[in-house]
């Protein structure tokens, strides 16, 4: 019989061109038992015990096992040549908001790179706290303002969104507003610094283009085993963001909230590993590579995403494929990196291809690093009820519903945002569905 199941898997292989480390599980009683790597253990085998061996000893380990066998290393340092305000309009979304467009130009080795920021601040904010986040299909499409610039450098051609030759136009203006709750984040009192992620790196297998090529040595044609796939390129690219905001006046860059989706919110934890200038760092559905802890090998593995997107990490990071177990890390230790900031983990219940356990369980095996600094993070084992945030320093909620961002994602990161920046105890109210 069991010879007769083997038979059967290795010709639904055959059939499926599957290979054994892309095949998913979605049942939790055949998750394998594991053992996480030790966060609180030195490489020399020296127990951590307060917050400063944290920082000084075990965190820059940490921080270079990530770098060399998962995301990859930035290999230089890259500054923003210069940067146009290319429009300011003081009384935009129906006099509600200041928007402005900037572009950030990185120039080198006879190369340059635009990188086009649009931003929106509340008029009767001073110096307003922003989320700051890659969209997915350039910046007119985050809303139906008729002003946003058309800019996108790279998309996937796209008839039905009118994207053609690479180059998006009208017809995507808007698509992906019911993503960004600008509304919302503007009564809340925080501005919105949103860009497109393929000004940074076009999302593709290809690494003669985005900002890698800029950067290459003498001869070379795509990064090295160790160095940066496009997801360390998409963070070295909100750290450059950042560098911006540290120089408009109009925003407090200390308040800057990092916020991603998907593949961008993997990126977004990345970015608030790398770079501590970011206050707050949400992940939303971040999932496989993100959030979700690797050797749960439940819904997306690592073999599988290094499969069929091979660019997004390090090409070490392949030697893991369907064996989880020999990563010198897990994904409660990319958590771990950003204390004693505050963290905020998303799930959804039906996106199971992001493991939504697996993405509670990084929060809580992250939070004996919170302690040592005398923050709370996520106490219970137990997931929380559907629709039932929690939020200490580090919050979770899994919501009702599938893959993506909703306006029910965006009240809990407003909430979390008021907590710490404005120590506004968050009420909350009974849900009862989205
Ligand atoms: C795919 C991929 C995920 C990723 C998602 C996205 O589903 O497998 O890892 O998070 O795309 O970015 O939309």
């Amino acid at each position: 019989m069991k010879k007769l199941i083997c038979i059967i898997a290795t010709l639904s292989i055959l059939i499926s061109n599957a290979k054994p480390q892309d095949l998913t599980n979605y049942d939790e009683s055949k998750v394998p038992s594991y053992k996480l790597p030790e966060l609180l253990v030195s490489l020399k085998g020296k127990p951590i015990t307060s917050s400063s061996e944290w920082m000084e000893i075990r965190r820059p380990e940490i921080l270079s096992l990530f770098e060399e066998s998962m995301y990859g290393k930035i290999p230089g340092t890259l500054n923003i040549s210069s940067y146009r305000i290319i429009e300011t309009d003081t009384s935009a979304l129906g006099n509600k908001a200041i928007r402005k467009q900037v572009v950030l130009i990185f120039s080198k080795a006879g190369k340059e790179l635009n990188v086009n920021l649009l931003i929106y601040l509340p008029k009767n904010v001073v110096r307003a706290p922003v989320f700051v986040g890659y969209n997915f299909d350039g910046n007119h499409a985050v809303s139906d303002d008729p002003d946003i610039l058309v800019t996108t450098s790279w998309l996937r051609d796209d008839s039905a969104h009118g994207v053609i030759n690479n180059h998006a136009t009208e017809r995507s203006r808007g698509i992906e507003k019911g993503r960004w709750e600008i509304g919302k984040i503007l009564n809340a009192g925080y501005g919105l610094v949103t860009l497109y992620y393929g000004d940074v790196d076009p999302d593709k297998n290809d690494f003669t283009d985005g900002v890698h090529s800029l950067m290459y040595r003498k001869g070379q044609t795509k990064p090295a085993a160790d160095e940066w796939g496009s997801i360390s390129a998409w963070a070295w690219g909100l750290s450059r963001v950042m560098d911006y905001l540290e120089k408009d006046p109009d925003i407090d860059a200390s308040r800057a909230i990092v916020m991603g989706h998907s593949r961008l919110g993997k990126t977004a934890l990345w970015a608030g590993a790398l770079d501590q200038r970011f206050a707050i760092v949400i992940s939303n559905n971040s999932g496989c590579g993100g959030a979700a802890l690797s050797r749960r090998c439940y819904g997306e593995r690592l073999g599988g995403m290094n499969r069929y997107f091979p660019h997004w990490l390090c090409d070490n990071c392949n030697k893991y494929d369907g064996d989880e177990n020999s990563l010198p890390v897990d994904q409660h230790m990319l958590i771990a990196l950003i204390a004693p900031r505050p963290v905020y983990i998303a799930s959804a219940v039906d996106d199971r291809w992001a493991d939504p356990k697996g993405e509670y369980l990084s929060g809580y095996y992250a939070t004996p690093v919170y302690e040592l600094f005398g923050r709370t993070g996520l106490t219970s084992i137990e997931m929380p009820p559907l629709n039932h945030p929690v939020m200490n320093y580090i919050g979770y909620h899994i919501r009702t519903g599938g893959h993506g961002v909703f306006g029910y994602d965006w009240d809990q990161y407003i909430r979390f945002a008021d907590l710490h920046f404005k120590h506004i105890k968050p009420v909350f109210e009974t849900i009862s569905g989205i």
